[in-house]
């Protein structure tokens, strides 16, 4: 799966943010081998979907859950006419509940603004500011260090890969007669083996075709797949790792029965496979090694990277 600001005021696509510059969090990243490890420090970047969409100045291309009907008739104007604003790094924080915390960052899941509330988010490694990091995990080794302590019980914190373009699909775009100039930069161009249908751009095209606003999170016609190897999802009291291979190669936008979508009992008919082949310690018979308190053999309280929630749980 794992571009600044400053642009001027052209106009074509997906168009990268004019008001602030884009600010990416620090996230490190260690690369080992026989003679030890080397950190760098790379970023991370939020994703395209919880970014304003304006047309370049104040106005909303996206407000209350749908889109505007004048900047966005159809999905290439749409495109066109739209900018994702960057987010600085006051905002990652105070707005999304993206901080960098000394070796790695924190998310928070509910943040209260004054405009309102923001719920969960996702970030993207990046390896050059425009540019995902990219992994190639074939005969090595992954680790990784997550803080479940207080995250309880229905909720998911995942740490996954994707097959995405690196360049957040621009190339792509401008191969399939879309227009997405902001790219990486901005978390462009995800994807996952659900296919989701609540992505705003595919392939620098607007989503806009039968955006249905009475759906929670509102869809549109299109699903966004690609691969998804999940490594972590998980909370205080489970874990899951779970590879969903897909019958394409790279993130593919599908339609109709490709999708697979549930509500249209389709599941098992679409380009992914959406249930995967999961490992989950618990339902397969272990019941003590994951869990909350002293009696697993990987105790989730015992981590404690982080600063205490304003409500933290027991
Ligand atoms: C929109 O979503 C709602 C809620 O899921 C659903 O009941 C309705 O059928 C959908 N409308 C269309 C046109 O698909």
């Amino acid at each position: 799966m794992l571009r600044v600001a400053a642009v001027v005021a052209c106009a074509m696509a997906q168009q990268p943010g004019v008001h602030v510059e884009e600010h990416h969090p620090n996230m490190p990243l260690w690369t080992c081998d026989s003679s030890g490890c080397t950190k760098q420090t790379k970023t991370v970047v939020l994703d395209a979907n919880w970014r304003w969409l304006h047309n370049g100045e104040y106005t909303n291309c996206y407000k209350d859950g749908d889109f505007d009907t004048t900047l966005c008739p159809d999905p290439v104007a749409c495109a066109k006419n739209c900018h994702l604003e960057g987010n600085t790094a006051e905002q990652y924080t105070s707005t999304y509940g993206i901080e960098e915390i000394e070796n790695g960052v924190q998310l928070s899941f509910v943040t209260k603004t004054k405009y309102g509330s923001n719920f969960g988010s996702r970030i993207y490694m990046l390896d050059e500011s425009n540019k995902y990091q990219i992994f190639k995990l074939k005969n090595r080794e992954f680790a990784m260090t997550a803080d479940m302590f207080y995250m309880p019980c229905g909720l998911n914190g995942a740490v996954y890969f994707v097959e995405m373009d690196a360049d957040g699909g621009e190339a792509r775009a401008a191969a399939s007669g879309g227009s997405n100039q902001a790219g990486a930069k901005y978390g462009t161009g995800y994807c996952d083996a659900q296919c989701p249908h609540d992505m705003k751009f595919m392939e620098g095209k607007a989503n806009v075709i039968g955006w249905n606003t009475s759906h929670d999170p509102p869809i549109g016609k299109w699903g966004s797949c690609c691969a998804e190897m999940d490594i972590w999802e998980a909370n205080s009291k489970a874990t899951a790792y779970t590879p969903h291979p897909c019958s394409i190669t790279g993130p593919y936008v599908c339609e109709g029965i490709d999708c697979g979508d549930n509500s249209k009992d389709q599941r098992y008919d679409g380009v992914c496979d959406k249930d995967g082949c999961d490992f989950n310690s618990w339902r397969l018979g272990d019941r003590s090694f994951y869990g909350r308190g002293t009696g697993f053999t990987v105790n989730s309280r015992s981590c404690r990277a982080v600063r205490p929630p304003q409500s933290s749980l027991r």
